[in-house]
């Protein structure tokens, strides 16, 4: 396999009984070094794995110097390579069947002892791992996932590139981008008082490329959004960023479904539904309380407002007239062995919410009608309509239902957390990837704190309208062409068909609260090149990052970046962000007010 222009013939890791009776040359890290009566044992490791090599005392002055080995020394071995001896095989290990007779030690370097072991039978506390990222990327579950992510990235590649989709790249020091984050912004030396923005996402751009004519457009890129960050999130993550010419959204969608699909198949040997089933924004927003529902759990809210209209129940019969208001059930089987003090935990969770409480109803026997439940809301509530809810969620014995009731939002967003949380403290997950598209998004939000609309998706995604006078006249109703695909509760991607118009887009703007002016000085350069000849278009963005914590089944999305922020946005290895020097503040007329905590 090498030329002898290598320092090796072999990586470690693939040295197997084929090459018995050879002599090779390995390099890599000391994993562990065993001492068993005069013989030396290293396990040498490299990305491709782990190989045992014997330092036999008949060589003293190489025995000598395999003493000198510890953990993580990196070095070179020559030796030649026997079968086990019987009864010493590893089965476990692709190279278990051999070892490796040193006859030659080469040390290249030392190691300090590592602040971790590289086995990934022990836990890395994740702080030391940040600091230590290199060591931490030695360990093998670690470069498995970065093994992975090169090959989800060249399937990706390869498959878009043999449909007639152009790799062009798009500038980073850029103008704002508006998909709903803060800008990390740039100083300019050479423009005083100038900032650019660093894209969070290449949304104009690739939509500029098609007007340019390119067709079919992706990009594997770098996205930044300064926004508060979770386990799904990260302030710099790549997107597979697609745009399309002369297409609508059932030709694009087929695509990228079966992009994904023969990903699946390609990576982890599964089969993803073929179509993906669709599901519209209202739908998911009813019955699972959330725009990204985990369909692998089988638990759906059930509206019930219609039975407390005329309940004298104040909690209930308030949110139920009010046209703003939900009056909600969600049935969770055999949740009657729930304890007092687990409700007084879920009651905990749904006020993070904003939930003023967690009724619920127990039902202990069915048969004995409303002596047979338990509850603390039965005193308010009349027995048929109690009745009606048990029918309505069809409950059995042994189950729990729990209510919310307030403000719409509130009790979707509650009852929709509530029932992704019991269905993971429950072990309630059916299956193992559940895929779909939401789509039918509303086209725009009501702010009620800035008193203006919001764009669901982005400001360029195009409505579902026949004139610009029934926007106008009805921005609320409007439906968009926005559509998410969603896996097991992430949204790994998102896009939609844009506007085309340069009239439409300017009304758009207009809606969202954007001056003429304004949107002159921002989008200026986007509404002229609508008007030289801009085709039909549309595309998406997938988040590789979540894609890839979804397949390797990551605790989270750190797990799958080689070199992650933590959660405030720092690098624990380089220490980013630093403190600029004064020379370099006044080259870029930048002078630092700090926050009076700071000072
Ligand atoms: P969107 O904002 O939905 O769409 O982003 C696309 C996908 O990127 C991923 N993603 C993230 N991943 C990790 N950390 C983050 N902070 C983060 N934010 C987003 C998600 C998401 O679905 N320009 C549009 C796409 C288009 O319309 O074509 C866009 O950026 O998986
Ligand atoms: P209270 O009358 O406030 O003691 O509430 C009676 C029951 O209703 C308790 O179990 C509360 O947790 C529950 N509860 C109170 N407010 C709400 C609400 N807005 N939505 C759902 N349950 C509530």
């Amino acid at each position: 396999m090498s030329t002898s222009m290598s320092m090796r013939t072999h990586y470690c890791g693939q040295v197997t009984a084929n090459e018995i009776d050879q002599t090779v040359t390995i390099c890599g890290w000391v994993h562990r070094r065993r001492d068993h009566g005069g013989v030396i044992f290293i396990d040498l490791r490299d990305r491709y794995g782990l190989v045992q090599v014997v330092f036999d005392p008949k060589d003293p002055q190489l025995l000598a110097q395999a003493e000198r080995l510890r953990n993580e020394y990196v070095i070179g071995v020559t030796g030649l390579v026997r079968a086990r001896p019987a009864g010493t095989v590893n089965e476990n290990l692709a190279t278990g069947a051999i070892e490796i007779v040193a006859q030659n030690l080469e040390i290249f370097n030392e190691s300090p002892t590592p602040p971790f072991m590289m086995d990934e039978h022990h836990k890395v506390n994740e702080d030391v791992g940040l600091r230590y990222r290199y060591l931490h990327l030695r360990r093998p579950e670690m470069v498995n996932r970065m093994v992975m992510r090169a090959k989800v990235n060249r399937y990706l590649r390869d498959y878009l590139s043999d449909r007639g989709f152009l790799e062009i790249e798009t500038p980073i020091l850029t103008k704002a981008t508006p998909e709903g984050a803060r800008d990390y912004l740039v100083p300019s030396r050479t423009h005083p008082g100038h900032f650019f923005a660093l894209p969070q996402s290449p949304q104009q751009f690739k939509q500029l490329l098609m007007m340019a004519g390119m067709d079919r457009y992706f990009q594997i890129v770098r996205c930044f959004r300064d926004e508060d960050l979770r386990l799904d999130r990260q302030p710099e993550f790549t997107q597979l960023d697609i745009e399309m010419s002369f297409v609508k959204e059932p030709e694009l969608q087929n695509m990228m479904e079966n992009m994904l699909r023969g990903l699946f198949k390609t990576m982890l040997n599964v089969d993803l539904p073929d179509p993906f089933p669709r599901m519209t924004y209202a739908e998911a927003m009813t019955k699972y309380g959330s725009d990204k529902p985990d369909l692998r759990i089988p638990l759906e809210i059930v509206d019930v407002a219609d039975l407390f209209k005329t309940v004298d129940f104040k909690v209930f019969a308030a949110p139920a007239n009010d046209p703003e208001g939900r009056v909600a059930a969600l049935r969770l089987p055999k949740g009657g062995e729930l304890s007092r003090k687990e409700i007084d935990d879920y009651t905990q969770f749904v006020a993070i919410y904003g939930a003023k409480g967690l009724a619920y109803i127990k039902i202990n026997e069915m048969a004995k009608g409303i002596e047979g439940l338990q509850s603390p809301i039965l005193k308010f509530i009349p027995d048929h309509v109690v009745l009606e809810i048990l029918a309505r969620t069809q409950a059995q014995d042994g189950d729990i239902i729990f209510f919310g009731a307030d403000k719409a939002k509130i009790v979707t967003d509650a009852l929709g957390g509530l029932r992704s949380k019991l269905g993971h403290d429950r072990g309630l997950i059916q299956g193992e990837w559940a895929p779909l598209w939401v789509v039918d998004f509303p086209m725009f939000e009501w702010d009620a704190d800035e008193k203006r609309w919001q764009a669901l998706h982005h400001p360029f995604t195009a409505p579902v309208v026949n004139s610009l006078d029934e926007l106008r006249n009805n921005p609320g109703a409007a439906i968009s062409r926005g559509y998410d695909v969603v896996l097991n509760g992430f949204e790994i991607g998102g896009g939609s068909i844009r506007i085309h118009s340069s009239e439409l887009q300017a009304l758009v703007f207009e809606l969202l609260g954007i001056s003429a002016i304004d949107a002159k000085e921002k989008f200026g350069f986007l509404l002229e090149a609508l008007q030289y000849g801009a085709p039909p278009h549309g595309g998406i963005a997938f988040g590789i990052d979540r894609i890839m914590m979804l397949m390797t089944n990551a605790a989270s999305i750190r797990d799958v970046i080689a070199f992650p922020k933590t959660q405030s946005a720092s690098c624990l290895l380089t220490q980013a962000p630093s403190l600029a020097s004064e020379k370099q503040l006044k080259e870029l007329n930048i002078r630092v007010r700090l926050p009076e905590a700071k000072k």
